[in-house]
This record gives structure tokens, sequence and C-alpha cells, in this order.
């Protein structure tokens, strides 16, 4: 009797609930509060926001026609019902946050991305103690982040990016010890990158389009996935130490002002996909003593960079490598047989390059006969802009692109006849 009655206990108690829940007042107040705080002109109608009607008790009508959305509850204590989600993403709403106190000390997640909220984040965000995903990507925030959003030690996810948010991050972001992924990107955050090597959790960083200073800090977790710092002012040299992230899969560094060499350890690291390192001033490629063989790596991008030498061999022999430029460099030498072997013609168990961008280098000696031999379209190959003098036009990647003239050529150095 029991056992078949057990089945209908959630569904009684869903039914009886609602007769006695009451949403706490101070969450109704600051619900009525944001509400209040709205530009009235952005609440389009049929929005969530427009079914807010506080003539009724919130959390009891939620998903009635007067509330019809927005937020979720939980029945906490004895039928007192804490709001715990507020989700207010692309609805147009428009507002400063600043004037509501958010006193919600049940709250979980609080999504208000893609609107027009404005001005700062309130100091007061650092009471939502039990906040792990906080989303304010895509609006118009401006200011600084306040040091105190460093206490949100639940916080799991935070997205910042795309605002106008500036200043540095608030070192006391390493008190955001639950922290997996953090988002930064599209702002106008300045100043030198916090050492966030104690978040234990962190696998996603992106802080792609800022205005980030200085080296890179000394420290990542151990954790970490991606690392996305495209496009910011960083200088100095990639330290060694990264290729022992053990579970990097993507790094992407391009658009900086990183100098010296390229460390080997990122071409032996065993589980990195994606290297780009384009638009810096690396002058070398440090070879690993692997010689590639035990990278992951399918992609490389060191375009844009001031490389100097020979096209680095190795790069050919890593068994996944399937998209390589090395573009606007200043390589010299003759194409290596092994690059054409491996995108024309790849070893069993070898994927083929598919991408081989070597334009605007100073590379010159013949074409390797494997790469004349290939048909069109089979790979996207491009050699224009070197010193390549014997490139016919007939050979599709010579097409289209001029060699540099001789006199350049003989410029750039005696080795070149
Ligand atoms: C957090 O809430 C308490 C009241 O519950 C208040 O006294 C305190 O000032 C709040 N903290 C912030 C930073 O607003
Ligand atoms: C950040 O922007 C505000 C205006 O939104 C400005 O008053 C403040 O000086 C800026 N701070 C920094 C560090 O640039
Ligand atoms: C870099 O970011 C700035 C904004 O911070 C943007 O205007 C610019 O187009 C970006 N440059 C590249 C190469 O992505
Ligand atoms: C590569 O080999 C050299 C000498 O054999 C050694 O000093 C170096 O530590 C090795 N590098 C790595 C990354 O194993
Ligand atoms: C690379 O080549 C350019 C053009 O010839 C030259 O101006 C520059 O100094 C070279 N850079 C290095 C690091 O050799």
């Amino acid at each position: 009797m029991a056992s078949l009655l057990l089945p209908l206990f959630p569904l009684l108690m869903a039914l009886l609930l609602p007769l006695q829940a009451k949403t706490h007042w101070e969450d109704t107040q600051v619900l009525k509060q944001l509400k209040n705080a709205l530009d009235p002109t952005s609440i389009p109608s049929g929005s969530c926001l427009e079914s807010w009607d506080f003539s009724l008790d919130p959390c009891d009508n939620l998903f009635g026609h007067k509330f019809t959305c927005g937020f979720r509850c939980d029945d906490v204590v004895s039928g007192v019902s804490r709001v715990t989600d507020l989700t207010l993403d692309h609805a147009g709403y428009s507002a400063s946050l600043s004037s509501v106190f958010w006193n919600l000390p049940f709250l979980q997640s609080l999504d208000f991305s893609n609107n027009f909220f404005s001005g700062p984040i309130p100091n007061s965000f650092s009471n939502l103690t039990r906040l792990r995903s906080l989303s304010l990507s895509s609006n118009s925030f401006s200011g600084e982040v306040p040091p105190s959003i460093g206490s949100l030690s639940a916080l799991e996810e935070l997205y910042l990016n795309g605002n106008g948010f500036n200043g540095s991050i608030p070192a006391s972001f390493v008190g955001l010890v639950s922290l997996k992924r953090l988002e930064l990107q599209s702002n106008g955050f300045t100043g030198a990158f916090p050492d966030l090597g104690v978040l234990k959790n962190l696998y996603y960083l992106d802080g792609t389009d800022n205005g980030f200073s200085g080296e890179l800090p000394a420290g990542f977790p151990a954790s970490l996935v991606q690392l996305l710092m495209r496009n910011n002012s960083f200088e100095g040299v990639v330290p060694s130490s990264i290729g022992d992230l053990g579970n990097l899969q993507v790094v992407d560094l391009s658009h900086n002002q990183f100098s010296g060499s390229v460390p080997a350890a990122l071409f032996e690291h065993p589980s990195l996909e994606q290297l780009t390192l384009s638009f810096n001033q690396f002058s070398a490629v440090e070879t690993p003593n692997s010689s590639g063989a035990r990278s992951s790596l399918i992609a490389v991008d060191l375009s844009d960079n001031e490389i100097t030498g020979f096209l680095p061999p190795f790069l050919a022999l890593m068994p996944k490598l399937s998209a390589l430029s090395l573009e606007n460099n200043n390589f010299t030498g003759m194409i290596p047989v092994l690059y054409a072997f491996k995108t024309a013609k790849p070893e069993p168990g070898m994927s083929p390059l598919v991408r081989l961008l070597l334009g605007g280098n100073y590379l010159f000696g013949p074409i390797p006969e494997p790469l004349r031999l290939m048909k069109p379209d089979s790979a996207t190959v491009t050699l224009a802009g070197n010193c390549l003098f014997r490139c016919p036009t007939f050979l599709f990647f010579c097409q289209g692109g001029e060699q540099k003239s001789s006199a350049e050529c003989r410029s750039a150095g005696p080795v070149i006849p």
C-alpha cells in the first residue's frame, strides 16, 4: 500500500504547497525594486517583467498569468519561498541595477545578458553568497568591478563580457574559489592580469579584446583547458611553465606584443590542440626533444611575427596537425620536403595538412615535387610573397600572388642566391 502511494507523494506535495507557500518578504522587496528601477519604456509588452504584478504573491503565482516568467522559487523552510533564479535575458530592458539592494540570499543564478543595463556592478551583489552563475554579458555596464565580488565563493560561472567595464581585475578574484568559467572579453579592462593560480577548478578563461598589459601572470591553475587572451597589450616571453598545464586544449595569445621564443613545451603538450600566437613579436620557435611526435596539435598559427631561420621540420612530424600558418615572418631557406609530404602524401596514421600558409616569407629554391603534383583545391596552400622565383603560375598555390623582388630577397640575407 505504502509503495503505491509513494510515487504520488511529490504530486500531492506539489498540489498542496502552493496554497501555503509565501515568498519571503525580502525577496518580494528586491523584485519590486528591480521592476521600479527599469525604464518603463524598455519593458516590451508581453515580456516577463510586464507580467510581474505585485498585488499577488510572486512565488505563489509564478507561471500564472500574473507572473509568467523571469524567476524561479524554491520552498526553503516550512512553506517560505525564496527566489533562486533570475533570468531576464534578450528582452531589451534598460536600467541601472545600483539602485536595487540585492538582498536575495538564496539566489543561485542571475542572467541579465543581452539587455541595455548600465552603470556599475552594485556592491550589494556581494550579498548573493549562494550565487553559482552570474551573467551580465552584452549590456552597457561600466566602471570598475568592485573587489567585493571576490567574496562570492560559490560562484562557478562569471560572464562580464561585452560591456564597458574598465580598470583592472581586482586581486580579490582569488577568493572566487569555485570559479570554473570566467569571461571578460570585449571590455576596457587594463592593467596586469592577476595570478589566478589558486582557482583549482578554473577551466575556461577568456580575456580577449581588452587592454591587459605587462607579462602573463606567473600562475594559472592546472585545471585550465582554454586560455584566450587575444588582442591585449601583453608583452615579454611566454613562460615554458605554461606547458605544465596538463589539461590545456586551446591557447590564443594572438594580437599582443609577446616576444622571444615560442616554448618547445607547447609542441610536446599531450592535450593542446589549437595554438594561436599570430600578430606578436616572436623571433624564434624552440624545437621539442620529442620532435613533435607526441603532440596533439591540430592547428598552429604563428603568422605575423618576426620569426627568422629555416622552417622547423618538426612541425611536419606532428601526427594530428592539419592547419599550419607561418605567413608573414622572416623564414628563409627551402620548403622542407617533409612539409610537402605532410600536405600531399602523408604517411599512414598522419593527418594531412589541409592548410599550409607560408606566404610573406623569404623562402627560396625549388618547390618540392609532392606539392607540385598536387591537384588544385586538394588543400589550401599559399606561397605568395616569397623568393620562389620559379613558382610557375600554373601551380594553383603560386597563382594570384606575386613573389618578392629579387632586390628585396637579396637584401634579406646572403643565404639567398
Ligand atoms: C548585505 O546585506 C546586509 C543586510 O542583510 C547589509 O547590512 C549589508 O550592508 C549588505 N552588504 C552590502 C555590500 O551591501
Ligand atoms: C572607468 O570609467 C569611468 C566612467 O565610466 C571613469 O570615471 C573612470 O575614471 C574609469 N576608470 C579607469 C581606471 O579608467
Ligand atoms: C582589438 O580590440 C579592440 C577593442 O578593444 C577592437 O577595436 C579591435 O578591432 C580589436 N582588434 C583585433 C585585431 O581584433
Ligand atoms: C630536452 O633535452 C635537453 C638536453 O637533452 C634537456 O636539457 C631538456 O630539459 C629537455 N627538454 C625537455 C622539455 O624535455
Ligand atoms: C624581418 O624582415 C623585415 C623585412 O626585410 C626586416 O625589416 C626585419 O628587420 C626582419 N626582422 C628580423 C627579426 O629579422
